[in-house]
């Protein structure tokens, strides 16, 4: 199963993107999460993205379309995928159709995170993330048990810096202008599925479970007919 889970930023797409490819098998791809293992590293990549990320600009596609490619190639991704953060743009979008294509995939939906932007910038503001294992938290909807360290690897958590109120903003309008022109594309194929985020994180997860189940259901005969396994 290949899905993408879209929305505007702080939306809880990785939150239940984790739990969702940890619990079903999949293969997590977020962009964002690789953006920044390669700033801590102090890659070329790492040291091109930076100025895009902490200004809450989009890393420039040929770079992200890049990356896109090398993560699917690497093993782990033939049981099915979650694109969290990738596509952002109608570039993007395009291109990984046509990476699919290559491997004689597709998209099976796209799961639409729809929440205001008052909830975002609550969620943003509150964020902590794990240097470690990159777990997320919230200091009010989801603290650690153990305070600044995280509960699953003992690493010890940060607040982004792209999680400043002026970047958030920012990050908001480059949504509206550059990433929000996707439902229209992805709701012409037939793929978006548009989930209310603005509820708890045990509510949208119920409703995210409801929506690949409904996803896989009308996957399998497809794949019956080709012969590929239903993840
Ligand atoms: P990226 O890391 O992808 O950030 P984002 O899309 O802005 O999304 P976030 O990670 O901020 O939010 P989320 O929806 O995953 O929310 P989360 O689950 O953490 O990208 C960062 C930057 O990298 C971009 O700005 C850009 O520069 C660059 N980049 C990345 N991909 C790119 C691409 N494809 N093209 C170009 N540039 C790219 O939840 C947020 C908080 O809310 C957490 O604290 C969580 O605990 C809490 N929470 C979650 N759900 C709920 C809920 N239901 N109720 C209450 N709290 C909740």
């Amino acid at each position: 199963m290949r899905l993408v889970f879209l929305g505007p930023p702080g939306a809880g797409k990785g939150t239940q993107a984790m739990q969702q490819a940890e619990q079903r098998g999949l293969r997590y791809i977020a962009t964002g999460d690789e953006l920044r293992k390669a700033i801590a590293a102090g890659t070329p990549l790492g040291l091109q993205a930076k100025a895009y990320t902490s200004t809450g600009r989009l890393v420039p596609d040929e770079v992200i379309i890049g990356l896109a490619r090398e993560l699917l190639e690497q093993p782990g991704a033939e049981a099915g995928v979650i694109f969290d953060g990738f596509p952002r743009t109608i570039g993007q979008a395009e291109a990984l159709d046509a990476l699919l294509r290559e491997r004689g995939e597709a998209l099976d939906a796209v799961l639409y995170f729809d929440v205001s932007s008052d909830a975002v910038v609550k969620r943003l503001s509150g964020r902590r993330v794990c240097r470690q294992c990159g777990a997320t938290f919230h200091v009010e909807s989801l603290p650690s048990q153990r305070g600044d360290v995280c509960d699953r690897c003992g690493g010890a958590l940060y607040q982004r810096e792209d999680d400043r109120a002026e970047t958030v903003s920012r990050r908001l309008q480059v949504y509206q202008e550059q990433t929000a022109a996707l439902l229209d594309y992805y709701r012409a194929q037939g793929l978006l599925v548009r989930l209310q985020a603005d509820r708890s994180i045990a509510e949208v997860r119920a409703a995210v479970n409801a929506a690949i189940e409904a996803t896989a259901r009308r996957r399998a005969p497809k794949a019956a007919a080709t012969g590929q396994g239903s993840a």
